[in-house]
C-alpha cells in the first residue's frame, strides 16, 4: 500500500517494508543467538518503543521486556553524555542476559553512559541493538552489536524517533525538511531520547 509522505518529510530514507524485512532479519538472528539464554530485552523510551514492540515478535524464545526513560542535559544542540534517569528498570539485572534496544546511536554518548550504568548491575551479558547507527565523526566509536541500518548523518523521524516529540508514528523513516527546524545543517531539537 503506497504511503502518503508528510508534509515536513523531505524524502523517504527507509519504507516500512525495508523495516520490517531488516527487523525480521535481525530477530532471526537474535533467536539463534540466544537461544537456552535468559534473555531481557530493555527498550530505551520512547523512541525504541516502536522498534521494540515489532522486533520482540519476531523472537522465537521466551523472554522478557523491560524500559528505561532517559533524558541528556546540556546544550539542546548536541548529547552532552550527561544523561538523567527518568524511569528506571523493574528488574534487577544480576545474571540476566540483557540486550539494551535503541533507536538510534547518533554520538554515542547517551549508549555508552546506559552501557557503563547497566554493566555496573552485573548481567550475565550485555549487548545492544540499534535500529539505526549514523555514519558521523565520533569522539569515541562506539558498539552495538546488532544493528539495522546504517544512516548518512541527517536529522530523520519516523518509527518512533522524534522531532521535538512528534512523527513518531510515521510508518517509514524519513529526512526532516531542514525548514521544519529552521536550519540548514540539522541541530538536535531536544535532549529528550
Ligand atoms: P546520542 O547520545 O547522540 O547517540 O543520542 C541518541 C539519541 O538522540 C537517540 O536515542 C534519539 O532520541 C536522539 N537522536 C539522535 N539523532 C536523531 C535523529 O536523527 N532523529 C531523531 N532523534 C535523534
Ligand atoms: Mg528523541
Amino acid at each position: 500500500m503506497p504511503q502518503s509522505l508528510h508534509a515536513d518529510v523531505e524524502s523517504v530514507l527507509l519504507t516500512a517494508e525495508q523495516l520490517a524485512r531488516r527487523t525480521r532479519e535481525l530477530g532471526a538472528q537474535i533467536t539463534a543467538d540466544y537461544r537456552g539464554r535468559d534473555l531481557l530485552l530493555v527498550g530505551v523510551l520512547k523512541g525504541a518503543a516502536v522498534f521494540l514492540v515489532d522486533l520482540v515478535r519476531q523472537i522465537d524464545l521466551p523472554l522478557q521486556i523491560d524500559f528505561m526513560a532517559i533524558s541528556s542535559y546540556g546544550a539542546s544542540t548536541q548529547s552532552s553524555g550527561v544523561v538523567r534517569i527518568l524511569k528506571d528498570l523493574d528488574e534487577p539485572l544480576d545474571g540476566r542476559d540483557v540486550l539494551v534496544v535503541e533507536d538510534i546511536i547518533d554520538t554515542g554518548l547517551t549508549l555508552g553512559y546506559i552501557r557503563r550504568l547497566l554493566e555496573a548491575r552485573a548481567p550475565a551479558s550485555l549487548k545492544v541493538c540499534g535500529l539505526l547507527y549514523k555514519e558521523r565523526p565520533r569522539p569515541a566509536e562506539v558498539h552495538a552489536e546488532y544493528v539495522g541500518f546504517h544512516i548518512p548523518d541527517r536529522f530523520v523521524v519516523g518509527y518512533g524517533l522524534d522531532y521535538a516529540g512528534r512523527y513518531r508514528n510515521l510508518p517509514y523513516v524519513g529526512v526532516l525538511k531542514p525548514s521544519t527546524y529552521g536550519g540548514e545543517s540539522y541541530r538536535r531539537p531536544e535532549g529528550r531520547t
